[in-house]
């Protein structure tokens, strides 16, 4: 089975949480692009999505699927999304689309949040994938040497502009042993938008596609 394959298998299977009549919290990137196509099966029973980012706006009315402000709703059911990274704890690393900001508002909207992955994501340590944090353009170097203070390795991320008109630091070399502390901290530092870090609200549950079929966890 290939890696797509298992993308497509995880995307498929968070169907039976969106619950009819229902607004559905939509993340970023390859894996959330199969929860869309699964998704338009179902879209004259639903009444739309909140988006996480322009590139799945876009792809959610292609389809035909009503995008509504994240200002409009007060709540939501679910929020399908992927992840770069997710470890025993369920604290994950995401931001690799450079979506991390909308994706934490839209989370935090959110009752559950299901995580949809393939199988090479699941790690012991967090911190092996660059770890994104937003940032306002001013602020680029500041919080880079903030970062190192924290024994980060960070690397802006070459011609990216995120959707809010920011700039991506990838902190490399990371080894996140507390990454709800963590989080908390990156947060903290002036000029910092969001960083890539979901420990303080990870994943409720987790679907990850396997060359033997879906496991929830
Ligand atoms: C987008 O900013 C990210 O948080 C994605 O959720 C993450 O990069 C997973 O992407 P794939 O589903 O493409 O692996």
């Amino acid at each position: 089975m290939t890696q797509d394959e298992m993308k497509k298998a995880a995307g498929w299977a968070a169907l039976e949480y969106v619950t009819k009549g229902s607004i559905v919290g939509v993340g970023t990137g390859s894996t959330v692009n199969h929860f869309i196509d699964a998704l338009e099966t179902m879209k004259e029973q639903i009444k739309g999505a909140v988006s996480s980012s322009v590139a799945s706006t876009e792809r959610l009315e292609k389809i035909g699927i009503p995008v509504f402000d994240a200002n409009e709703v007060a709540s939501l059911d679910i929020y399908v999304d992927g992840a770069d990274e997710i470890n025993p704890t369920n604290d994950m690393i995401k931001g690799g689309g450079a979506a991390l900001t909308r994706e934490k508002i839209v989370a935090a909207i959110a009752e559950k949040f299901i995580c949809i992955i393939d199988d090479t994501k699941k790690v012991d340590v967090l911190g092996q994938f660059p770890l994104p944090v937003e940032v306002i353009p001013m602020a680029r170097s500041y919080v880079a040497r903030e970062l190192v203070k924290l024994g980060g390795d960070p690397c802006y991320r070459e011609g990216c502009v995120t959707d809010n008109g920011n700039m991506i630091l990838d902190v490399h070399n990371l080894q996140i042993t507390d990454a709800k502390q963590l989080e908390d901290t990156i947060n903290g530092i002036a000029g910092v938008v969001t960083v890539g870090l979901f420990a303080n609200r990870g994943a409720d549950v987790v679907l990850e596609g396997t060359p033997n079929g879906v496991v929830k966890s």
